[in-house]
């Protein structure tokens, strides 16, 4: 939602400006801007669209002598995408810019009360009121009148301003939507939104902490509570991703790669977590004591999209092993219903970003109540792995295309370990069945990497009868119907191609009657324990002529008699089913949208990190 960047020292501005929002241009590629401070003035480049009509738009500019300045990629909230309400926004004068990421919930009044103060407005941003209010502060102190300001606004915000009184200084400042400072002693100062932009420059960050203001110079960064005006002691983090790790690397798409790195993601996610010997699942992160453990009689798992599908099979898994009742919840619906929460419940956030802002909420609250909450996250140092008691981290590295992949099936092979680790401590597994499933673990992620490149191939030559459909189903059971969601939530948000997941029984209650010659549907039926339910619920959808697309286990020669579209996975264990059938799906979304022409890493109306309401 909104990607930020700013950076003051040695380097040339534009180009580290620039760098860092294509970096960024999965949170929101609806316009861009970039303004920049040059012999005392500060110069100013916004366009509609992506990023790329900026870049054309500051050929010139590259050069410019400039080692100041802010950059912005913006995903509407307030106001069209025109270059008009694009960031940075400036005050009266035009000599103080604010670039923002966040919601300023009450924009409207404080609007009214500053055009009654006579500013005038060139935007309908919200964000634009920041720029004015600060104008309103301002005498000689940039600090003291961004944190007065800040003082009237209710919201959320990640800002970054930029004032011609004060030349050598970025103010940055957050509530309710990240921002990371990044260090380096030479080159000097950076902030964005996310670590990708500074990964080029430096792995010594900062993360800001809600109501916490920084002053960055190209030599120094000192950090304050906005709320006592004092200055704040701030751990510098040492992050591990590498540039590398942000970039393509070869592939057309940075979902494709995504999709390929899923194999590693697994195994370093699981690594030195299992003993071999034992089947012991160690997570120290997660901070819990054996006595939290079995205090839990209760645990609620909290996520939204992509990563509530991969909370709807942990359900299955921690029932089945660990005996522990488990609610799954939406995290926009859980924030607002009545919480029957109490010191005795687990709340498990997932959320690859840290970030998401319904998800931050819900843990709140259920913090508020007394719950232990444990987040399963990707990037350290995230807002919810801070509040949290404790974290179990995917090893995914940063996932770049909107389409979560790699993300999902690391945050599933998490969510295995964390049901192992409380089946080990609950008692409810042996021990020969933890080494079997461990081992089994590990065994997939092989198993994915030898399968991907020939199942890419028959994914690409299948889809040609079935790219241009206007819908499609998805239906499993069991273990495998949050798999049919994610698939179907996979190609809508890609390919723009109206899809459904749901469980397979379900049909006759409703959605059968979708059925005709032209709906395609796709069918999860692995050889598992509800195999033969899910071919009678395949067949019924045969006999109303549907065009059925079967994945299932490898040698079941039941599915040709079903129908002549199948693609064939490995027999693997079938709790990890999950896993492995989530592959094929991503493949089959990324090949039609691919095959539609459509902007597979950035999807219409999507951002990455949803960190508004
Ligand atoms: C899925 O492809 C989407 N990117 C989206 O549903 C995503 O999973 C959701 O917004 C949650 O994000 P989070 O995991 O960062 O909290």
């Amino acid at each position: 939602m909104c990607g930020i960047v700013g950076y003051v020292g040695s380097r040339r501005l534009v180009p580290v400006v620039l760098g860092g929002l294509k970096r960024l241009e999965y949170r929101g590629y609806d316009s861009a801007g970039i303004v920049f401070l040059q012999d005392g003035k500060l110069e100013k480049y916004r366009s509609e669209g992506k990023l790329q009509n900026l870049e054309k738009h500051m050929e010139d500019a590259l050069s410019a002598p400039s080692h100041i300045g802010l950059g912005h990629t913006r995903w509407a909230t307030h106001g069209a995408p025109t270059t008009a309400n694009a960031h940075p926004h400036s005050d009266c004068t035009g000599e103080l810019v604010v670039v923002h990421n966040g919601i300023i919930e009450n924009y409207h009044s404080l609007r009214n009360e500053l055009i009654e103060k006579g500013h005038t407005f060139a935007s309908e941003t919200d964000t634009e009121v920041l720029a004015h209010l600060i104008e309103e502060y301002l005498d000689d102190d940039l600090r003291a009148a961004v944190t007065k300001a800040l003082t009237r606004v209710e919201g959320s915000y990640a800002l970054g301003v930029l004032w011609t009184g004060m030349p050598d200084t970025l103010i940055a400042a957050r509530n309710h939507s990240p921002l990371v400072l990044g260090i380096h002693e030479e080159e000097g100062g950076f902030m964005a939104s996310d670590i990708p932009p500074l990964l080029p420059y430096t792995d010594q960050v900062i993360f800001l902490d809600d109501e916490e203001l920084a002053v960055l110079k190209a030599d120094s960064h000192t950090i304050y509570s906005l709320k006592t005006g004092k200055e704040v002691g701030k751990e510098v983090k040492t992050i591990s991703w590498n540039a590398a790790m942000a970039e393509k690397g070869g592939y057309r798409h940075f979902m494709l790669k995504e999709i390929y790195e899923q194999p590693q993601a697994i195994i370093d996610t699981v690594s030195g977590r299992i003993n071999p010997e034992t089947g012991s699942v160690d997570l120290p992160e997660m901070n819990l004591s054996d006595d939290d453990l079995q205090n839990i009689d209760r645990i609620f798992l909290v996520a939204c999209g992509t990563s509530w599908h991969a909370a709807l099979v942990a359900k299955y898994w921690i029932e089945r092993w660990a005996g522990i009742p488990v609610e799954v919840d939406i995290a926009s619906e859980f924030r607002y219903r009545k919480l029957l929460i109490n010191e005795r419940v687990l709340t498990v956030a997932i959320s690859q970003s840290g970030e998401t802002a319904d998800t931050l909420a819900g843990i709140r609250l259920a913090k508020d109540l007394g719950s232990k909450i444990v987040t399963i996250c990707n990037v350290v140092g995230s807002t919810m792995t801070r509040e949290a008691h404790g974290t179990v981290y995917t090893h995914a590295g940063p996932e770049i295309g909107v389409a979560s992949t790699k993300a999902f099936t690391s945050q599933l092979a998490a969510l295995f370990l964390f049901t192992l680790f409380l089946a080990e401590r609950k008692g409810t597994m042996a021990q020969d069945q933890r080494l079997l499933l461990g081992k089994e673990l590990i065994h997939l992620a092989k198993v994915i990497e030898e399968i991907l490149p020939s199942l890419q191939e028959e994914i690409k030559e299948l889809i040609e009868k079935f790219y241009d459909s206007r819908d499609f189903l998805f239906v499993g059971r069991g273990l495998n119907f949050p798999i049919a969601l994610e698939g179907a939530l996979k190609l809508k948000e890609i390919s723009y191609i109206h899809a459904e997941g749901y469980a397979s029984g379900e049909l006759k209650h409703g959605p059968i009657a979708l059925i005709d010659k032209d709906m395609p549907i796709v069918g999860l039926t692995p050889k598992d324990a509800v195999y033969q339910k899910s071919i009678s619920n395949v067949e019924e959808i045969k006999a109303r002529q549907g065009r059925l697309i079967l994945i299932g286990t490898e040698g079941d020669g039941q599915l040709k008699t079903i129908t002549d579209d199948i693609l064939y996975l490995p027999e693997v264990h079938e709790e990890l089913n999950p896993i492995l059938y989530t592959i094929p799906a991503q493949l089959l979304a990324y090949e039609i949208a691919y095959r539609r022409g459509c902007d597979v890493d950035q999807p219409r109306n999507l951002a990455k990190s949803v960190t508004v309401e």
